[in-house]
């Protein structure tokens, strides 16, 4: 599975980058807002940080406008992709885009019927939202293992982006469902690699390495 970091922190994206497992980023028109930056001179040190994907969200609301907005922000870098909106306008604008070989992610996505509509567009992710679902009572990982039910049945090469991930279990659980790429912020992606059993074997494994004289560094 893709790691994709779900901020605008420059600090943190290459923070993070050093461990070498952050294969992309998105970011949205409010996590620019929290960075108090301008979108194209952050959206630019970004992608000379990653290589991969980096998604920058546009914020018109017709087609045509959504086409023009796009186009500009693909000129920022090679490894930009075009947030969209999933709304008919969104959907016609992923289809003109992804036609001119733009990568595009079609993003608020909280059905199966969505998601097939994206797919059908020519999407090269789709973001569906398990948290804002799980904000209001619905399972978030049941429509990660619909869609995925979906795109499987037909063949749709658009990949899975899972999104609006606040806990580790998140993560995992979109491993197992086979989601393609999951999105996170970069507080849950730290805590990934923690568990209490390898603190306390690694502190007992370094009381006893004391103990016996081991000196290797
Ligand atoms: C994804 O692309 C979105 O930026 C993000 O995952 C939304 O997460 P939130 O629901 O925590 O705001």
């Amino acid at each position: 599975m893709k790691f994709f970091v779900d901020t605008a922190d420059i600090d943190a994206i290459a923070k993070l980058n050093e461990t070498g497992m952050v294969d992309g980023v998105t970011t949205n028109p409010s996590l620019i807002k929290k960075s108090g930056r301008d979108i194209l001179e952050v959206t630019k040190e970004i992608c000379d940080i990653v290589s991969g994907p980096v998604s920058a969200e546009v914020v018109a609301l017709t087609a045509d406008d959504m086409i023009k907005e796009g186009r500009e922000l693909a000129k920022i870098a090679d490894n930009i992709v075009v947030k969209l909106p999933l709304t008919w306008d969104g959907l016609k604008a992923c289809k003109v885009l992804s036609d001119e070989g733009k990568m595009v992610n079609v993003t608020l996505c909280f059905s199966v019927n969505q998601a097939l509509l994206a797919a059908k567009a020519g999407a090269t992710f789709i973001s569906p939202f398990i948290g804002r679902l799980d904000d209001i009572n619905i399972d978030g990982l049941e429509l990660i293992e619909d869609i995925r039910t979906v795109y499987d049945n037909y063949g749709y090469e658009t990949e899975i982006l899972a999104a609006s991930i606040r806990t580790v279990n998140h993560v995992a659980d979109c491993a197992r469902i086979g989601a393609d790429v999951m999105t996170a912020p970069p507080e849950v992606i730290e805590k990934l690699a923690g568990h209490p059993l390898t603190a306390a074997g690694l502190a007992t494994f370094m009381k006893d390495a004391e103990a016996a004289g081991i000196k290797i560094v």
